[in-house]
Parts: C-alpha cells; structure tokens; sequence
C-alpha cells in the first residue's frame, strides 16, 4: 500500500489538524513524522474544540492507530499533559498510540538552551516556540540526544550526562535558569511514557503497509520553516518536507503516493524572519481578527499578508505537491478586492522563483481578483460557490499547476468541501 503524506506549505498554521481530522475516517493509521510540541494543531467538531501538539490528529476517529515517529522530538511533561487531557475528556488513546523509541527527547535543560541561545541572538532571535526544539534536534544530529527506548535502560545515567552537558553550556552563556520543579514533573512524565506503546515503528509502519493497511502522514510547521528549504536562519530545525516522512517515520520514498499541500488563501508567519507579502496595514489587522490569527499554543499575534504564489510553487516543487487543500477561504468573505503575489521585484528586476535570499529588498508583484461577497461558512457543495469564487479557484489552480481537491470554509470538522469527488 501507498503512504499519502499531508504538510503545510507556507509557514505552519494552516489548518493542518482540522483536515487530518477530516482525512482520518479513509485510513488504517495516522503518523506524526517531525516536529514536537512547537506544534499546535487545532481540531474542532460536535461544539468541542481541542489543541494537539505531540498527539496525531486522528485520536479522535474510531479505532485508527496513531503513530509518533523516530523525527520527532518529544517531551514527556507536555506530552502527559496532553494524553491526560484527552482521557478526561473521554477519548482513550493508550491502546491507539504507538511512539517510537527513536524519537528523541527534550529534556528540562534543552528548554533552558532555547531561552539562553534566543537570549543570547538579541534582536537577531528566531523567535522560537521555547520548547526546546532546537537544542534536542541539535543533540541528536551531534549524536548525543537521549531517545524515548532510553528510558527503558540505563537512562539515570544518559540523562545526567547531557543534563551536565546542557549545564556546562547555560554556564558558559551566563545564562540564568532554574528547573528543579519542571526537572521533577519531567521525571515523573518520563514514567508515565513508560506505560505507553514504546516501539521500533518503522517495523511497524512497514508491517502495516504489508498487510494492505493505509496511512496518513502529518507534517508540522510548514515548508518555509524547514530547516534545508525555508527561510533559513528564521526556521525550525527539522525538515518539514515529503521527504521527512521518510526519515522520520522509516518508510521508503518509492511508497509515498499523494503528497496534499495545505495553504490558506492567504498568509501567516509567527515568529521573526522574511514574509514578503506581509501588510503593516489595516488590511493585515482585518485578516488577523476575522481570521484569529493567533497563536494556537502561545497566543502570539500572527503575522498577515496576502497569498504568496511564488513561495508557493517552490513548496509544491519541493513536496512533490499532487493535491491542493484551500484553507479560510471564509476569512476574505467580506473584502472587495483579493491580492496575490504573482512575481518579486529585486533590485528593479521581476523573478518569478523564490531567491536564496528573502531577507531583503524583496518586493512583491500583485493580481488583484475581485471578491465574492458571500458568506461561505454555510455551504456544503461547490455547486453553491459564488462565480468570483470559482474565478478565484480557477486562478490559483492555474497559477499553481495543481488541482484544489478540498475547500474548507471554516474550522468545523463539516465545513469541508470536497472537490473532483466523481474520479
Ligand atoms: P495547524 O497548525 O496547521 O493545524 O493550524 P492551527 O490549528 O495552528 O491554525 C489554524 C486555525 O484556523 C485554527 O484555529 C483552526 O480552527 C482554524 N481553521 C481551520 N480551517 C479553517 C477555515 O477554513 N476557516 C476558518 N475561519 N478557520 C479555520
Ligand atoms: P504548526 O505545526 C507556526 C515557528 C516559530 C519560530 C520558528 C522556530 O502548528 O503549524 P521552533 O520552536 O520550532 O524552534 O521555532 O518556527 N514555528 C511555527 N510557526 N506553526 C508551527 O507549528 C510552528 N512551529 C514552529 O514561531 O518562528
Ligand atoms: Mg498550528
């Protein structure tokens, strides 16, 4: 069996957790391949409305295996704290999930690296999620992490050898910090992970796969935060990419069938680095209150500007990208007229890719659509799409070379469309 894999291709937000939700009832398992807890994927549905950030988003349908992958970096304080969430809310998931014992962990100290270095960086800071992301991945690549199957043997010692290692830097730093009370709920989570599925999964994946089973892969953060492709510095430090479900989840890239980039119809970023098309303007600030733009985790204001075509082809390039899912197309319900970069100006010459460097002089080319005026929160057919919508539709399909197979026209579970359903 094929694995279809589903990522963001802008800078994370997209609406990732609500259309794995919605995706979840066609396949076997659901797999988490990168990222951890900077991660928050909002689902909502039945009036409830709930917030994963480790957990994949098909824990809510039926009997489907969840799965946490080798890429992913976890920690076990926030990880309790959200598996206890969601048993008391009634939804059982110890027999559902299944972590890697590959998966590395971030650990107290990693946290305190992320605030001291972003400290450290001044104005020049990522604006990082602070949980530690960055340090835990550098560990691993340094080959010096400590892994979830660590936990099982001998982990007293690994831990206290990078949790000295983690100090000796802070030290150096001059860096001021104090873990004795989240270091002690971490020890105690760490025995909480004890009671879970901890397993090799890239031999269950590949089993699963064997025995006629689909899955679903779920991106975190989005393609112009990955670490190799997106705006360096200001990215995260794993690769969002298609080809991170393979590494992070031990599946080969001969099995990966339909890659589904998700994009809202407009843009977001959280956090410092390059955004063209971003508006200082009350066109930005309209977007972010009809669009509450703000973080899902932090309560960050989200940065606002209009839909970057040029950054998205790169995305669509880079993933393999073969289906298209159209996120808050509602929030432009009201505006008169819709922007799209369709090109940059630098230094007075028009390019129509994304440079190596977003960082400057970057000045976007814009279409302007018109718009449709129309409440779309109520419909559930495309048939009932208003003409200037389609229009819309039909321009990004050209634009982007691929097709829009879903449209969601707000954050329920049922505020979905379906598109091309008669293939
Ligand atoms: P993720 O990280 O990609 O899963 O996305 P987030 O959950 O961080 O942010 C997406 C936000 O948009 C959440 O608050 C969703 O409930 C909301 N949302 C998702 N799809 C739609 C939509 O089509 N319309 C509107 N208005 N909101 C949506
Ligand atoms: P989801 O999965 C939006 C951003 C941070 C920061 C940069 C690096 O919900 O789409 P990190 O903590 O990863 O070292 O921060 O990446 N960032 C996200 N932005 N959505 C996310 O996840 C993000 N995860 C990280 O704001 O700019
Ligand atoms: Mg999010």
């Amino acid at each position: 069996m094929k694995v279809d894999v589903l990522l963001g291709l802008q800078w994370g937000d997209e609406g990732k957790g609500k259309v794995v939700d919605v995706l979840t009832p066609r396949y076997d398992v659901i797999a988490r391949f990168q990222g951890g807890p900077n991660a928050g994927h909002t689902l909502e549905f039945e009036g409830e409305k709930y917030v994963l950030r480790s957990i994949p988003s098909g824990i809510f349908q039926g009997d489907k295996i969840n799965i946490i992958g080798n890429g992913v970096v976890l920690d076990p304080a926030l990880f309790k704290a959200e598996a206890e969430a969601l048993e008391a809310s009634g939804h059982p998931l110890k027999e559902r999930l299944y972590i890697s014992k590959k998966a590395h962990l971030i650990l107290p100290t990693h946290r305190a690296l992320d605030a001291a270095y972003e400290a450290a960086k001044g104005s020049g800071k990522v604006g990082t999620t602070g949980k530690g992301i960055g340090p835990t991945y550098t560990d691993k690549v340094n080959r010096t992490g400590v892994r979830v199957g660590d936990i099982l043997h001998h982990f007293e010692e690994k831990y206290q050898a990078a949790k000295a290692r983690h100090e000796a830097i802070l030290r150096s730093l001059q860096y001021e910090y104090d873990i004795t009370e989240a270091e002690k709920e971490w020890l105690s989570a760490v025995e909480y992970l004890k009671t879970f599925n901890l397993v090799d999964s890239e031999h269950e994946i590949n089993r699963m796969l064997k025995n006629e089973k689909t899955v679903l892969c779920e991106g975190a953060q989005g393609t112009m935060l990955d670490v190799d492709f997106g705006s360096y510095p200001f990215v995260t430090s794993s690769n969002t990419v298609c080809a991170g479900a393979c590494t992070g989840l031990g599946i080969s890239p001969n099995k990966i069938g339909d890659v589904y980039g998700i994009m809202k119809a407009y843009c977001t970023r959280v956090g410092s680095g390059p955004f063209p098309t971003e508006l200082f303007d009350e066109t930005g600030k309209k977007l972010r209150d009809i669009g509450h733009e703000y973080g899902a985790v932090t309560g960050r204001e989200r940065r606002c500007g209009w839909v970057d075509l040029v950054a998205l082809k790169y995305a669509i390039m880079v993933n393999g990208v073969t289906q298209l899912i159209l996120m808050k197309s509602d929030v432009l319900d009201t505006f008169d007229t819709i922007k799209a970069c369709v090109a940059y100006k630098v230094n007075g010459e028009i390019i129509d890719y994304f440079p190596y460097d977003v960082t400057e002089g970057v000045e976007p080319v814009y279409v302007e659509l018109p718009g449709w005026q129309t409440d779309l929160t109520k419909l559930t057919d495309e048939n009932e799409f208003p003409e200037e919508f389609n229009a819309y539709l039909d321009f990004l399909e050209e634009e982007l070379e691929t097709p829009i197979k879903f449209v969601s026209v707000g954050p329920d579970r049922k505020q979905t469309i379906e598109r091309y359903t008669e293939e």
